[in-house]
């Protein structure tokens, strides 16, 4: 086999795939990146941008109907799904746009197709115009992403029911909603429908809505939201059926009795599966399990040369995982130290309030057998919730007992998901509690929470009795 044309190919443009193009680039590697839709995957396309685009409209639809407090008269505030569909692919088109432009200036080759492989070393490009071009590379990157994944459930696939990507579509809406599945994606759908004035229903599997996250956390959570939308945790859906006048009725299980609810939509989203069928992985060496792709602590699969990251090897489908995960691996193909550490990846909801966690829960801690400490400060009890009219929640500070090493935060309330990067790069930097507590927070700003919340690990909270 002769010279490979490429140092780096990348399979996928999503955020794992094209930050690992722009990144390899930079630091001089001759890169192709392949991708066979729009830049930016899942998350820019489907997923991440186009729900905030949504929240935030929802969001100004509801703040202009409530600002008689703040002296703000706002009359005959309406919707206008049209513009509201509109802003969502405005800002869609705008990001798409940036990354091009990116990956134009630096250089990286796109191929616009459907990538698989030849060989170890080989991939070959299906394009849409019916030819084939045929890419070789000394180190190829996986970066295929993941796709809905769909519960054994009669009458799932019919009509009307619809997953995340048809539901951020919505110019139209629809008067009733049931969610099937109360995880990030149902929650952040449902805050955003509610906020339109869509009745919303939501059936999860699990004890509770939001399983994964802490335990405080998600109580505190359905305890807001009661009102906004009807939650029914433990709910097993058995049966998805159309209904006469039009619409479906979902039949379900609640504590051994039958039920059944009706809606014009089912919107369904209890997960996503790795995408890396039709990739060719058997011809290049790739082990898969339980439907993803093996890699080990950095990222190379069971072939030499080749590496996977992001949703399609399943250890965190989150965009900034992935994003993390190509900069370590092209950082270390290119001889170069990363110190990213890939497992401290914060998690963000975009839900009102909005939730926000990095490093372990207080149940981890528990399971682990560790010697903890675990602390709360109420944004209730901060100046600037207060005039955001945001005062519901609160930041709880778990740390090491003896050392007070900071080993996770969780919160829920206003700016959640902005505050959480201080507390990143806190457990990243093995602060204790005493460095937060040590470092003065702007007042008034909702930040000074954080503060205080390391402060009630040290004999108390000023702001709070
Ligand atoms: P998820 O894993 O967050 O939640 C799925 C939920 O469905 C779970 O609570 C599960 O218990 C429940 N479930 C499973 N089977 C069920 C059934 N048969 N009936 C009722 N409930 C059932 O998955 P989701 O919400 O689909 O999101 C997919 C991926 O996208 C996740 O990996 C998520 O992390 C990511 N994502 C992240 C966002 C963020 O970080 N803000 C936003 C949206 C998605």
């Amino acid at each position: 086999m002769g010279e490979a044309a490429h140092d780096i190919l990348i399979i996928g443009g999503g955020p794992g795939g094209y930050t690992a193009a722009l990144k390899a680039a930079m630091m001089g590697a001759k890169t192709v990146l392949i991708e066979k839709d729009q830049v930016g995957g899942t998350c820019l396309n489907r997923g991440c941008i186009p729900t905030k685009a949504l929240l935030q409209s929802a969001e100004r639809y509801q703040e202009a109907k409530g600002s008689s407090a703040y002296g703000v008269r706002a009359e005959n505030v309406a919707l206008d799904m049209k513009k509201v569909d509109a802003f969502r692919k405005r800002s869609v088109k705008t990001l798409v746009k940036g990354i091009e432009y990116l990956i134009n200036a630096r250089k990286v080759e796109l191929v616009r197709g459907e990538a698989s492989f030849r060989d170890a070393k080989t991939v070959l490009v299906h394009k849409a115009d019916g030819t084939e071009e045929e890419l070789t590379a000394k180190n190829i990157i996986i970066a295929a992403g993941s796709e809905v994944s769909f519960p054994p459930i009669p009458g799932i696939r019919g009509r009307g029911v619809i997953t995340s990507t048809e539901a951020l579509e919505c110019e139209t809406l629809p008067e009733s909603m049931v969610i099937i599945g109360g995880g990030v994606i149902g929650v952040e759908i449902a805050t955003a429908y509610a906020a339109f004035g869509v009745k919303i229903t939501i059936l999860e599997a699990m004890d509770s809505l939001l399983p994964n996250i802490d335990r405080e956390v998600s109580a505190e959570f359905k305890s807001l939201v009661k009102g906004r939308f009807k939650v029914f945790t433990g709910a097993r859906v058995e049966e998805i059926l159309d209904r006469e006048e039009g619409g479906k009725i979902v039949k379900y299980t609640l504590e051994g009795e039958e039920k059944e609810v009706s809606a014009d939509k089912v919107l369904v989203c209890i997960g996503r599966k790795p995408s890396i069928e039709g990739l060719g992985l058997e011809r290049a060496g790739v082990q898969t399990e339980r439907g993803r792709v093996l890699v080990d602590e950095n990222f190379k699969t069971s072939a030499d040369g080749i590496y996977c990251i992001g949703d399609a090897n399943g250890k965190c489908m989150l965009a900034h995982a992935a994003a993390a995960q190509g900069k370590i691996v092209v950082t270390r193909l290119l001889g170069e130290e990363c110190g990213i550490d890939p497992d401290l990846v914060s998690s963000c909801i975009y839900t009102d309030p909005e939730i926000a966690s990095v490093g372990i829960s207080e149940e981890q801690a528990k399971a682990a057998g560790l010697a903890y400490k675990a602390g709360k400060f109420n944004f209730a009890a901060n100046g600037r919730s207060m005039i955001l009219g945001k005062r519901t929640g609160f930041v709880k500070m778990i740390a090491e007992a003896e050392s007070g090493r900071v080993l996770g935060v969780h919160m829920i309330g206003p700016c959640a998901t902005e505050l959480i990067a201080e507390c990143a790069l806190a457990i990243k930097m093995k602060c204790t509690v005493t460095d937060i507590a040590d470092t003065i927070h702007a007042h008034p700003t909702v930040s000074e929470a954080v503060e205080e919340a390391a402060e009630s690990l040290l004999g108390g909270a000023i702001d709070m009795i």
